[in-house]
């Protein structure tokens, strides 16, 4: 198959995610935000691609994930519909749209899957609230994939950007929010920056699959954030995070180039001209 051409692969589902833990195969997962790179990281043939809200932070350049909203989640989650057709498709449910009430999980995580036609949500968190809206919207029939560790729309209340479960205590409380997560019915759970051992616990303790960001090798897949993983976000760096490329340098050079062209009359010449 030519770089070009669409995949007719089998979709990803549930079932494979299961499958794979059970087998010991690494699942892998980045985020996508629109049609364009949901295609580009679909062909590349990831497991499964995240509409997270982080694109309040690397897109909008909000200073955290709290002020995206349900539209906006809904927007980038059909754009990025639009381009996917292998892995599976997962999209962030925003703050104050399923920890409120159970109804309100549902209705907003319905309307997410009906807009956007994705194959499940995110919910962030391990409380009584987020567990009883998990349970909720698992039995509507929506598959949820969980969150815990660092859950960046408690980012104040953390107290920052900060790995999470460095105590005895912190680590047991994790390990009893992942089995209550599993418990309502989650298929995974995102384990977002854990020591590495903690992180191996919790995994250990959970017959779903942990998806780690800046938890350690342990975990049975690992998801990154793409304009990070790329080096488009050139201003975060986090000890966790490996670029596989440096794009932002590429996409300045590209631009100077490009303007360098046409200040000095080379751009457009006769071969870019009807
Ligand atoms: O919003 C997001 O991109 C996420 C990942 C960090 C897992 O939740």
């Amino acid at each position: 198959m030519s770089s070009g051409e669409r995949s007719v692969a089998k979709p990803v589902t549930v079932r494979d995610f299961h499958s794979k833990k059970e087998r010991g195969e690494k699942l892998v997962l980045c985020t996508a935000y629109d049609a364009l790179f949901g295609r580009l990281v679909d062909e590349s043939g990831v497991d499964g691609i995240l509409v997270g809200d982080s694109v309040g932070m690397v897109h909008a350049g909000f200073s955290s994930t709290l002020p995206v909203t349900l539209d906006q989640m809904i927007y980038h989650g059909a754009a990025a519909r639009r381009g996917v057709t292998r892995a599976m498709l997962i999209i962030d449910m925003p703050f104050l749209t399923y920890q409120v009430s159970v109804d309100d999980a549902l209705r907003n995580c319905g309307r997410v899957m009906q807009e956007t036609l994705a194959q499940g949500v995110k919910l962030e968190g391990g409380t009584d609230e987020v567990v009883a809206a998990i349970r909720g919207v698992t039995r509507l029939g929506v598959p949820v994939m969980g969150h815990l560790g660092f859950t960046p729309q408690s980012v104040h209340a953390l107290g920052g950007f900060r790995v999470q479960g460095r105590t005895s205590d912190d680590a047991a409380r994790l390990i009893d929010e992942a089995r209550r997560v599993e418990d309502a019915g989650a298929f995974a759970i995102v384990l977002e920056l854990l020591p590495a051992d903690v992180a191996a616990e919790v995994s250990g303790a959970v017959a779903i699959p942990t998806i780690g960001i800046g938890a350690g090798a342990s975990c049975d897949g690992q998801v990154l954030v793409l304009p990070d993983l790329l080096g488009l976000n050139d201003r975060f760096n986090p000890k966790f995070l490996k670029r596989y490329a440096s794009l932002a340098g590429d996409v300045r050079a590209a631009v100077q180039r490009f303007a360098e062209d046409v200040r000095a009359g080379r751009y457009p010449d006769g071969d870019h001209s009807f």
